[in-house]
């Protein structure tokens, strides 16, 4: 079991509404909605808690709306760390059609102020030396910059801790400079963040190779039912999933992040860390929300991953 930090800096209220086919500007029926606190560091947490390790949740919250979060914290036995901010978390709407379809409605979230982002600097470097690794995951609010971001993850790179990095625009290009020791982009992310179409598996593998001269470990690359390649020092795996009905997609690349951090953390040899890893996050696919609720279906879903060795 590990001791895990993850940060999100801007986690929200996630409000799932399952419905039919979305009639654009008609009156819709829901067939249910389901809320619950959510943000991409947050969905990391419950998975690795799911896998047995024990996990701080930090980031920043807003004072208005947190009971569901502090709900979720202390049913999953979390420490909570998180700096609180006036005002209101942010809602984000997901409506999730029965073709499997999902479509996103964000929100702003709380503009986040530097006395805010002082405290959680200072919150992070008085706690991180005591993690195998830390997660930093999502986007970052309104006040927040990539520079920012840039500063506490080299901070926490001297500290030698283990950063899994997943974002996306101008916080990942940022980040990509404080060399983490992993990061997860899927590859519109990566090909956005480098400025370059990455399609093909020969291009995926210079892109990955050139982020390793530049200091990061483990390059996951995921691309959604296509699977994930990893690229790594004497790895560079590909995992296809399994054939899986969608539910929704939801915390589908927590999921794999998560699963990639355990394997890592355990020990486990690399092909088993990408096989569990991307049953995870088809098992995630499978349900409205994610996590691991049956271990033998993950048991299942694992033998149906195809791990290969990736020649460009
Ligand atoms: N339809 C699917 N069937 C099986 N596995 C899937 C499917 N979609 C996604 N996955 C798994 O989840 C992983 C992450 O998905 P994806 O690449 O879409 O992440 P993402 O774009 O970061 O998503 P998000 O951040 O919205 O969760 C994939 O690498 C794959 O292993
Ligand atoms: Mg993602």
């Amino acid at each position: 079991m590990a001791k895990i930090l993850t940060l999100t800096m801007n986690p929200a209220l996630d409000l799932t509404v399952q419905l039919g086919p979305l009639q654009i500007g008609q009156v819709n029926r829901s067939d249910a909605m389901l809320s619950h606190a959510a943000g991409k560091g947050i969905n990391v947490a419950q998975v690795l808690a799911d896998l047995g390790h024990e996990l701080t949740v930090a980031g920043f919250l807003g004072v208005d709306n947190q009971q569901p979060f502090e709900t979720l914290f202390a049913k999953r036995g979390f420490v909570d760390e998180f700096v609180r901010v006036p005002g209101e978390t942010r809602s984000n709407i997901k409506l999730a059609e029965s073709s499997g379809r999902i479509t996103d409605l964000n929100g702003p979230g709380p503009e986040v102020s530097p006395q805010a982002q002082q405290a959680l600097a200072a919150r992070v470097e008085q706690i991180a030396s005591g993690f195998d690794a830390v997660v930093v995951a999502g986007s970052l609010p309104r006040g927040v910059t990539p520079q920012w971001l840039k500063t506490l993850l080299l901070r926490l790179n001297e500290m030698g801790l283990k950063v899994a990095l997943d974002t996306s625009g101008e916080a990942l290009r940022a980040g990509l400079e404080a060399s983490p020791w992993m990061i997860k982009p899927n590859t519109e992310e990566l090909a956005d963040a480098l400025d370059a179409p990455i399609i093909s598996i020969a291009a995926q593998a210079e892109a990955a190779a050139d982020l390793r001269r530049r200091g990061i470990e483990h390059v996951v690359i995921s691309q959604g039912s296509e699977g994930v390649h990893w690229f790594s020092s004497n790895v560079a795996l590909q995992a296809l999933p399994p054939k899986v009905t969608v539910a929704s997609t939801v915390g589908a690349g927590d999921s794999l992040l998560a699963g990639m951090v355990h394997g890592l953390l355990s020990g486990h040899k690399p092909e088993q860390t990408l096989r569990t890893a991307t049953a995870i996050a088809a098992m995630a696919v499978t349900q409205i929300g994610f996590g691991i609720n049956d271990p033998a279906q993950l048991k299942r879903l694992e033998s149906g991953v195809n791990v290969r060795v990736l020649t460009a």
